[in-house]
């Protein structure tokens, strides 16, 4: 077992019913990018995802394909593995709802509510969304008295004897411990709306349907299966189980916009029943429209994360995702955008300075060593990672790239007014261009390893040809850590000139 600090962090567990599109993907890898940083800081890290199974649309979409639903929901599963791994996402588990094991959790979990007084039989009569697996209220309609969400679908009224969980109660704790903790959810203008939220009081929700087959049998009451965000959310718990106990709770659950009421009110609650831990954070995020659209395919406009990776370099949507959209708030994707700020700020600024040192270097003899001593550039460069730490530190993704970024655009005004390119051809000169080459040398290595959790493959091959690729496993085994701050190499080699490392992409054409 490993003595480094645990981290864990968790997708939502999509819905099996559809396959992933770039929305998707999103926050996965924003996931990724943290998992990847924590794991460059040191930690033991845990990464999860998975499939929402035990819905009626998975029974649904089995019919229309003439299968099981059993046989749907393993092709289904598949499906997302394939998307996931086709990205290279790294994540070290993958729950399906259908597992024994998660049946087990979440039985369990139910019968200690259950035994606690949370959970009653109650009769429930509402309008509900098959889309969403929600019931839904008349505000939540549109005119058409349709769900916004899923307009193409009547809303089905139902009536039943169902169980429900006594959220009302935990009312005045969760207040409590949003108080206490003003950091569980990021960004805080979503936390705020959650909070109001609960302030308006909250009525208990139902956790189960009876007569359903295809779903998780309340152990209290056979005839019944549980609803689906009391067997979804505990998904994060049986990714724990079998020897990984040491991870729960998780440190930090990133959801999306529809989702952030259960995993920031409904969540915690749960937890206090069955007597368990609460997660550190949650982070929300919004949602992308595709030039100006919803995602949807009937509009056939959805993107498909990996064809999309492999028609465009994949650090343009990386880069894209992570620093166009603002954390939290809406936006939308377009090919234009995301093309200009990679030709903007990869190929050009960070390429450019890549490629400006390597030919100087090339010319001077192909090294440069000694210790950098320029104040400005040593502020400059302290700064940077005094930012992108912090800005880490809140998820902040975007913020962590502009630190980067902006440090970028110093280091090639810095070029621009030392001007060493001029005094290459005098040999006594060399020592000046020698030092002007060891700052930037310093900056280049500073960004690459910060940019290390981003772009992982780049980067690895920029240390690679300022010779310092020695360092890259010392990144990925965590023994350079990231957030403790970033040595100086001292000494650069460069052997070729190469290609660009990235490429510009014409846009003209
Ligand atoms: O809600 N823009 O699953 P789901 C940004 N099974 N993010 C998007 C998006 C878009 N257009 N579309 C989807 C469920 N997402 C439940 C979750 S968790 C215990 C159970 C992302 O397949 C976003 O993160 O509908 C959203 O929360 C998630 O996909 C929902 O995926
Ligand atoms: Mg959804």
């Amino acid at each position: 077992m490993s003595d480094r600090p645990s981290f864990y962090v968790s997708t939502p567990i999509y819905y099996s019913n559809g396959v992933p599109h770039i929305g998707h993907a999103y926050a996965t890898i924003i996931a990724e990018t943290i998992a990847r940083y924590k794991r460059f800081c040191g930690y033991d890290v845990k990464f999860s995802t998975g499939v929402d199974e035990n819905s009626q649309k998975v029974v649904e979409k089995a019919e229309e394909a003439k299968m099981s639903p059993e046989s749907y929901a393993d092709m289904m599963a598949a499906k997302h593995k394939a998307v996931w791994d086709g990205l290279g996402i790294t994540y070290t588990d993958f729950v399906r709802t259908r597992d024994p094991r998660h049946f087990a959790v979440v039985q369990e979990m139910l019968q200690r509510s259950y035994d606690s007084g949370d959970i009653y039989l109650g009769t429930y009569e509402g309008k509900y969304c098959v889309g969403c697996e929600e019931f839904k209220c008349d505000a939540d309609l549109n005119e058409a008295g349709r769900c916004p969400l899923h307009p193409d679908r009547e809303i089905s009224v139902l009536s039943e004897q169902n169980y429900f969980f006594r959220l009302s109660k935990y009312q005045d704790r969760l207040l409590a411990l949003y108080e206490a903790r003003p950091d569980f959810v990021v960004p805080s203008h979503r936390f705020r709306e959650v909070i109001e939220f609960v302030r308006g009081g909250l009525d208990d929700f139902s956790i189960s349907r009876a007569g359903s087959t295809f779903g998780i049998p309340l152990p209290f009451d056979p005839e019944h299966v549980t609803y689906v965000w009391y067997d979804a959310l505990f998904n994060y718990y049986t990714a724990c189980t079998d020897g990984q106990e040491r991870f729960f709770p998780a440190d930090l659950h990133i959801v999306g916009k529809e989702i952030l009421r259960f995993h920031a009110i409904y969540w915690p609650a749960m937890l206090w029943s069955v007597g368990l831990d609460l997660p550190a954070n949650i982070l929300a995020t919004w949602f992308i429209t595709i030039e100006g659209q919803k995602i949807s395919k009937s509009l056939g406009n959805v993107i498909d994360p990996v064809e999309f990776s492999r028609e465009y370099p994949r650090e343009l949507m990386d880069l894209y995702l992570l620093h166009s959209f603002p954390v939290g708030s809406d936006g939308d994707f377009s090919i234009g955008q995301a093309t200009h700020s990679y030709n903007a700020h990869l190929a050009n600024n960070i390429g450019n300075l890549l490629n400006r040192f390597l030919v100087l270097t090339l010319k001077i003899g192909g090294g440069v060593s000694g210790t950098a001593s320029d104040a400005v550039f040593l502020a400059d460069r302290a700064n940077m990672e005094r930012e992108y730490v912090a800005a880490l530190g809140r998820c902040d993704l975007r913020a962590a790239l502009e630190a980067v970024f902006q440090f970028a655009d110093t280091l090639n005004k810095y070029l621009d007014t030392k001007r060493p390119w001029e005094l290459v051809s005098d040999e006594s000169r060399h020592p000046e261009v020698a030092d002007v080459l060891l700052h930037l040398g310093e900056g280049l290595y500073a960004m690459a390893c910060m940019l290390m959790p981003f772009f992982p493959a780049k980067m690895e091959e920029l240390l690679a040809r300022i010779g310092r690729g020695d360092d890259v496993h010392r990144i990925i085994a965590g023994s350079l850590p990231l957030d403790a701050g970033i040595p100086f190499a001292s000494r650069f080699e460069v052997a070729e000139k190469g290609v660009p490392l990235f490429a510009r992409i014409d846009v003209s054409k």
